[in-house]
């Protein structure tokens, strides 16, 4: 196992998990859902809470625009854009879908998705498409995640691609299966089928980056014409309720509020007020306004400092060796079938299996019993999921592989 762990220090590693209060007693491979903090993240969120106890007004009033900035300024850092294209939000769903419903789709025009995306998405898009009359294409990217063609992922977007296609809504890293999509392939088709447009049809890309963001070593300048929407609730280990919408100049210009923002020229316009001096961020006026669980929001950056200080690459390293040792352990085993591509370019952190003929359920609480905390995932078709995360030890892994051979 510790081959696949090599590229990160020991002594970083342990630092960083004793910074997390986990049960000890279990192996937690669970947190794609919703996270444990580090203790830097819990007293960042401690700190703010305090003195919004001690004079929320005052304290929102003095602090509350920079503190919001300072989040935007370390998302944006770690994916190497720009905090005035952040849009901050409670979770996931609620980005995707200001995307979904912050466009202007009409009658006539097409979305294309494909069958593997998560509820928020998929139900989402279901509702925007009733209401606006734009049709949906749903496309199967493949049969069978374990045995994936890169290539075939993007041509079957591709084809299903009309002269009517405005937006293409695709999960990067799949919740469902694991598999990651070729997303440097699929930005080149799409830069080619945009080219040919006129500027009036263009096609936008939303990007449900959730398991993509605090695993792989992103860089947004890769994308054109594209929204992605991630929560920071997960693999980030950041303050519960927190997520945002990063968009391009392109993306983020075909949107419209939703709920308007605290912080915008609408609010400007409403106080009768000149607008202020300064540049406008885009990302703020599109921020739904209304008053947030603040404390949670000001700590975003405690959470991208951990990330900073462990370096994203050697992150993402990590967790694609860990993941493999899960994966080795899948395969060492007969009676289980490995489900996520067994190459570290096609999937990310998250390894999903199944027992032929035994409910995902039942491996589960087999797995429990043992100490180890995975997961089923929640779509038509469920499969046992176990992923780690930077607070996963190589021991860790040794006891789910030990666990994983007597299932
Ligand atoms: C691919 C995907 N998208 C969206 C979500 C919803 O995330 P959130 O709870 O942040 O809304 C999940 C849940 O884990 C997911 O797996």
């Amino acid at each position: 196992m510790r081959d696949h762990v090599k590229s990160f220090e020991d002594d970083q590693f342990v630092r960083i998990r004793k910074e997390f209060s986990l049960d000890p007693a279990m192996v937690h491979l669970s947190m794609l859902s919703l996270s444990s903090h580090p203790s830097s993240v819990k007293s960042a969120i401690e700190r703010y809470r305090v003195e919004l106890d001690r004079s929320p007004y005052l304290f929102l009033r003095a602090n509350g625009e920079r503190l919001d900035r300072a989040a935007r300024q370390s998302l944006a850092g770690l994916l190497r854009g720009q905090a005035c294209h952040i849009i901050l939000c409670q979770n996931t769903s609620v980005g995707l879908n200001l995307v979904f419903n912050g466009l202007q789709l009409n009658e006539g025009d097409e979305v294309i998705t494909s069958i593997h995306d998560h509820y928020s998405s998929s139900v989402g898009l279901d509702c925007v498409c009733v209401r606006t009359g734009a049709t949906m294409c749903r496309v199967r990217l493949y049969e069978d995640g374990g045995a994936v063609l890169s290539d075939q992922l993007v041509e079957r977007t591709v084809a299903a691609v009309t002269g009517r296609t405005r937006l293409i809504v695709l999960t990067w890293v799949h919740s469902s299966t694991g598999l990651r999509l070729p997303i440097k392939t699929l930005m080149r088709e799409l830069n080619q089928l945009n080219d040919g447009r006129d500027e009036r049809r263009q096609i936008l890309l939303c990007l449900d980056a959730t398991h993509a963001v605090g695993v792989l070593n992103i860089d947004i300048n890769d994308l054109r014409k594209t929204f992605i929407v991630s929560a920071c609730h997960k693999w980030l280990c950041g303050p519960r309720g927190t997520a945002f919408v990063w968009g391009d100049d392109t993306a983020l210009s075909a949107l419209s509020p939703i709920v308007p923002s605290f912080s915008s020229p609408l609010m400007t316009q409403f106080l009768g007020k000149l607008p202020c001096e300064g540049r406008f961020w885009p990302g703020e006026h599109l921020s739904p306004g209304g008053f947030v669980c603040f404390e949670h929001r000001w700590a975003i950056p405690s959470a991208i400092e951990v990330f900073n200080s462990l370096g994203i690459q050697q992150v993402e390293e990590r967790l694609l060796g860990l993941a493999g040792g899960l994966k080795s352990a899948v395969i060492a085993n007969p009676r289980l079938r490995l489900i996520t591509p067994v190459q570290p370019e096609d999937s990310a952190g998250i390894v999903c299996f199944e027992k032929p003929g035994t409910e995902p359920e039942a491996v589960f609480e087999a797995l429990l019993d043992q100490g180890i905390v995975g997961s089923v995932s929640p779509y038509s078709k469920p499969y046992v999921r176990l992923t780690p995360g930077i607070f996963t030890s190589a021991e860790d892994i040794d006891r789910a592989t030990m666990a994983l051979s007597r299932i």
